[in-house]
């Protein structure tokens, strides 16, 4: 049996910098036609001169390879300069809140100070990428956070809005609420609840932010992506840290699954009988949400185990030594 899929996209991906960037974004560049690159970086890439310098390392990372990364910028009070000069490089502005995730100390504090940019950004057509949890309660923070969206997505009608990797069954809701808002969700997402990180012995590869949360939210993600929900995207967020930093005290937040994410996603829509939908959940959503134009690349996948390294340089992955029912066959 096999199942093909043309011009997948993954719209968020954290590739990093240096030897990480080039050992991890190949992965991504050998199935994937294209993603959002998260800028995150260290410094955040938040001006001109970081961006073509980033993007410029993003790029000889991936080689030949057919994959096109949508750049981002970090959310900072802009000037409208800035933003027109910046505007056709970028797929959109990410915004974090302080300290609410992996270098994000330098991101908004409050809210009603970036108005004035967001206010330049819907003008201009600059598309809002958001990390939206509150510093409330862990598991509350993306629910608290629905009111800020709901206030940003009244106050900018004509700004696109995406909530990036949303956790909850309240976000899938909200989603239908405002025509200005679309959303990611990652692989894991679909996948696990909170149990599967601290419910029994910690796992820290599950471990991310926003955290896992409720079999009903989970289920709620699950049956909107199975849907092929015309405002949903796959977005895996796949976010290498490397071992130490994961078996380790102060685990940083992350799952890395860029290189098994087709194989579990084919695996998942099969075993709900939606194998049809998944071409546009993983492509045609994001083409339309995004106004992306598909590649010609064409992933063959086929039922056929793939057991998953251990590692992959020196991250490991989601389902590391496990046993997959799909695997690549080829990519054209
Ligand atoms: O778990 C996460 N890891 N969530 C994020 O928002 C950022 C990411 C990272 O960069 O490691
Ligand atoms: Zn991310």
């Amino acid at each position: 049996m096999t199942h093909t899929l043309y011009s997948p996209f993954d719209m968020h991906i954290h590739f990093r910098q240096n030897e990480m960037l080039r050992a991890i974004a190949p992965l991504s560049g050998y199935s994937f036609s294209g993603g959002v690159i998260m800028p995150n970086c260290i410094p955040p890439i938040d001006s001109a001169e970081l961006l073509a310098d980033y993007t410029e390392q993003v790029n000889n990372a991936l080689g030949a390879l057919d994959f096109t990364p949508f750049m981002t910028l970090f959310f900072r009070n802009y000037s409208e300069k800035e933003l027109a000069e910046i505007k056709d490089s970028i797929i959109g502005i990410k915004l974090y809140p302080a300290g609410a995730t992996t270098n994000s100390d330098q991101g908004v504090k409050e809210i009603s100070k970036a108005e004035h940019t967001l206010a330049m950004m819907e003008e201009m057509g600059i598309r809002l990428l958001v990390h939206g949890e509150t510093h409330g309660f862990v598991m509350d923070r993306e629910k608290e956070f629905l009111s800020i969206y709901d206030y940003l997505a009244k106050k900018f009608p004509r700004l696109h809005i995406v909530m990036e990797h949303i956790t909850t069954k309240d976000a899938v809701e909200f989603l239908d609420k405002y025509d200005n808002v679309t959303a990611t969700v990652t692989l894991q997402h679909l996948l696990i609840t909170l149990d599967d990180v601290i419910g029994g012995l910690m796992n820290p590869h599950l471990f991310c932010k926003p955290i896992a949360k409720r079999y009903e939210d989970r289920d709620s993600l699950l049956d909107a992506a199975l849907n092929a929900h015309p405002k949903l995207c796959f977005g895996s967020d796949s976010a290498p840290h490397p071992i130490d930093k994961k078996e380790s005290c102060g685990c940083a937040a992350g799952v890395f699954t860029a290189p098994i994410a087709l194989q579990v996603l084919t695996q998942l829509f099969e075993k709900h009988n939606s194998l049809p939908n998944l071409q546009k959940f993983v492509s045609d959503n994001a083409v339309n949400i995004y106004n992306l134009t598909p590649s010609p690349k064409k992933v063959e996948l086929c039922k056929k185990p793939f057991l998953v390294p251990e590692k992959y340089h020196t991250v490991v992955p989601m389902y590391a030594g496990q046993t997959l029912e799909w695997s690549i066959e080829s990519v054209q």
